[in-house]
């Protein structure tokens, strides 16, 4: 399934080169599965092209000299405002799996976000984890399913739940349908009962996910789980209002990466009027399309606290395990350091709408 990894001589200083080793090292319809998206995959295109299309306003003689990247954020301390998004079966790409990232994860100090379809258990996570551990939660038919998972995740030592909420139904991922892809058989969603006949997530979300949720979910989480709940899938200032109302203690601006409804906006392009209606009440993510160090800060500059890195990862991680994955969270950093210190920021905490070339300058 997977050729030797060819990362060169010299290890990647771009994020695009890991996904260039990604794609040589995997199987067509694996690389399909991970880059693609629903439709014609213009919400993939539109979350890039929005960061690609921002312009930051350098700043000169501005005295900064280091910076310091760490954030603060629900009563944890972030190497970076980076987390890594939840993505299904780690172990499709890697045979260690999500064991590797959260090791690449711990050697930055940056949460992960594990699937509810990963492939290795919660408890061997949290042991190889030196970072949070969130648990990225559907909300199955099955609410008896679906608070075994809580409750495991909890008892394992997870630090929250992200609750995703953008999925009625799978997206229509034509490259998927067109491979008529399945998952190789050594790939399983271990944290769930699933039968031998298991072979893809789809064929899973469309018989066990509950289609029909509505905000009594949020309600329901809360009684069953002392942990913060995030909602992830959020795209319109009147869902984010909605969210905050049912005491969500987190935001994640997302439109899953452009595999759920194509006619979506880029996440950066949603989040001001997100971050606007939020108003500081609960923290506001972003994940889509970030793919530098300068994303992350203009990310920062349109209004949120930090964001989720999906696609980049999991490159990372099928180029060459644990040492790809932390290679792209090592990009990053120093990519985020260099944007902050020619602007002329200290920290992340520094970067407002000023930030964005145009913008009025700060005094
Ligand atoms: C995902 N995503 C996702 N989201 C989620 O809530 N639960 C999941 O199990 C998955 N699985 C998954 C698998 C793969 C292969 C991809 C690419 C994505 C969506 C993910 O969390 C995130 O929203 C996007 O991937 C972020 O966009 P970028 O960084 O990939 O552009």
């Amino acid at each position: 399934m997977r050729a030797e990894p060819k990362l060169g001589e010299t290890p990647p200083a771009l994020l695009a080169e890991y996904a260039e080793a990604a794609r040589a090292a995997l199987d067509p319809g694996i690389w399909d599965f991970i880059c693609g998206g629903a439709g014609d995959e213009r919400a993939v295109a539109r979350n890039t092209a929005a960061f690609e299309a921002v312009r930051l306003a350098p700043r000169v003689l501005t005295g900064v000299g280091a910076a310091d990247l760490s954030v603060r954020l629900f009563g944890q301390s972030w190497g970076m405002p980076v987390a890594v998004a939840p993505m299904a079966h780690h172990t499709m790409v890697h045979p260690e799996g999500e064991v590797a990232t959260v090791r690449a994860a711990g050697r930055f100090g940056v949460p992960t976000v594990v699937s509810t379809f990963a492939g290795r258990t919660f408890e061997e996570l949290v042991a190889a984890a030196t970072s949070p551990l969130w648990l990225q939660l559907y909300c199955f038919r099955d609410r008896g399913l679906t608070r075994e998972l809580v409750e495991r995740a909890t008892a394992a030592g997870f630090a929250g739940l992200v609750l995703t909420v953008d999925v009625p139904q799978l997206g229509r991922r034509l490259r998927d349908v067109r491979n008529a892809f399945r998952l190789p058989d050594d790939v399983r969603p271990v944290n769930l009962p699933v039968s031998e006949a298991y072979s893809s997530t789809d064929v899973h979300a469309r018989s066990d996910l509950d289609p029909a949720l509505d905000w009594s979910v949020v309600d329901w989480l809360r009684s069953i789980c002392p942990l913060p709940v995030l909602l992830k899938g959020i795209l319109t200032p009147a869902d984010a209002a909605r969210a905050v109302e049912a005491e969500a203690d987190g935001i994640i601006v997302s439109n899953h990466g452009g595999r759920q409804l194509d006619a979506a906006p880029a996440t950066l392009d949603a989040l001001p009027t997100v971050a606007e209606a939020v108003d500081g009440r609960c923290p506001v993510l972003l994940d889509g399309g970030v793919r530098a160090g300068r994303d992350i800060a203009a990310a920062v500059a349109h209004g949120a606290d930090a964001v989720l890195v999906g696609r980049p990862v999991l490159y990372g991680l099928a180029a060459a395990g644990e040492e790809g994955a932390a290679g792209v969270l090592g990009i990053l950093s120093e990519e985020l350091t260099d944007v902050l210190l020619q602007t002329g920021r200290r920290s992340p905490a520094d970067l407002d709408a000023s930030l964005l070339f145009g913008a009025a300058a700060p005094a």
